[in-house]
């Protein structure tokens, strides 16, 4: 029988975090969600390299990932708004995601199950608009189907690395379905989650800030001490804890912890507001996405089962490449048992 590829994408603000498998093979790339208009490059090697990450859209050739921010001196990333997904950038975002899959020696993408996300809050007003407009990127073969974005952390937690569900972490007792919370920690929003006994929970899904409101709110911080950072620097120091001053390394913990603070109580607040009633009867509140660590270390505080999901930056799209394995199994039982019935 054909091996169908399928794709989890996860279109982040800040990084483009992609994982296929083709059976048992698991693939993954990552590379900025950065874009810009593509120039000519004089230099032969420079050019080639920039080649691998241009796409056309509509006729307009974009540089995107490595070879945008390089060339296009960014100072920012794109997408910080919630309708970024309508841009022509977008779409050369998403072509690109194939074009370095494809790169790697991943088959079968043409006709592949790939899924995608949306922002929690905007699930039941954007899917199938999202769905139409990814599409357009995509191979004319390709099956896709969009699911919110912290739906990806839950099936990273509950699912094998083959699509199949987990028992001990699905079933409880007397055969119901364990609870869980879910917060998935982004760049440019925090999206909420609670899945109650395997059900999705509509008042429970919603998103507020992420860590780019944190980026510059120490870059205000920053500049009120006289030290000139762009929100990408600011943003990287989040992970080196240190900013490069005219040849001086400057250790910037202190700010980082005062910008990421109001942004951490902020997602504290929401999640209060949207668990508080169902807190104490979840089985976990699983904690993913990049800034998972930082929003971990205050929630395990007052929620002893908070659960840092290992790779948490990966889980969305780990999440919906598993979700999409056990779509093509539930598939092919469902076959197997209509031909049993028709035979
Ligand atoms: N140590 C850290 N503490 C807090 N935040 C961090 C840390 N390291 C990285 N981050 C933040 O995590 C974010 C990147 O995470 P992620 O890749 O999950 O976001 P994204 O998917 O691109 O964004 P979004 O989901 O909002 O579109 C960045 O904003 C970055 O600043
Ligand atoms: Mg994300």
């Amino acid at each position: 029988m054909k091996v169908r590829t399928v794709v989890g994408l996860d279109a982040g603000r800040s990084a483009m975090k992609v994982v296929a498998y083709h059976g048992s093979k698991r693939f993954d790339v990552i590379f900025p969600t950065l874009v810009v208009a593509a120039v000519e490059l004089s230099d032969p090697t420079t050019a080639a390299r920039a080649k691998l990450e241009t796409e056309t859209v509509d006729g307009k050739a974009f540089f995107t990932g490595d070879t945008a921010r390089l060339q296009g001196n960014l100072t920012s990333s794109v997408g910080l708004n919630d309708n970024w997904t309508d841009t022509p950038e977008y779409l050369a975002l998403i072509q690109s995601a194939i074009t370095r899959l494809k790169h790697q020696g991943v088959p079968g993408l043409d006709d592949a199950l790939i899924v995608i996300g949306t922002p929690a809050r905007l699930f039941g007003s954007r899917q199938e608009s999202l769905v139409a407009r990814t599409s357009k990127a995509l191979p004319a073969g390709v099956e896709l189907k969009a699911l919110p974005q912290p739906m990806g952390a839950y099936c990273d937690y509950i699912l094998d690395k083959s699509g199949m569900p987990i028992k001990e972490k699905l079933m409880g007792q007397g055969g119901k379905l364990k609870s869980y919370g879910v917060i998935e920690g982004g760049h440019f929003s925090t999206d909420f989650l609670l899945m109650k006994e395997g059900q999705y929970i509509e008042r429970g899904a919603d998103s507020c800030s992420g860590m780019s409101t944190a980026a510059e709110r120490l870059r205000h911080i920053l500049a009120k001490k006289e030290i000139q950072a762009s929100l990408v620097e600011c943003e990287e120091s989040f992970t080196s804890k240190c900013l490069y001053q005219f040849g001086t390394e400057l250790n910037i913990e202190e700010e980082i912890g005062e910008g990421q603070g109001h942004v951490i109580q902020e997602i504290i607040a929401k999640a209060n507001s949207l668990f508080a009633d169902d807190a104490r009867s979840l089985t976990g509140i699983l904690i993913a996405g990049g800034s998972a660590g930082a929003i971990y270390n205050v929630t395990s505080q007052t929620w002893k089962h908070s659960i840092l999901l290992p790779n948490s930056r990966w889980a969305v799209a780990d999440g919906f490449a598993r979700y999409a394995l056990g779509q093509l199994i539930r598939a092919s039982v469902n076959a197997n048992s209509q031909a049993a019935v028709n035979g």
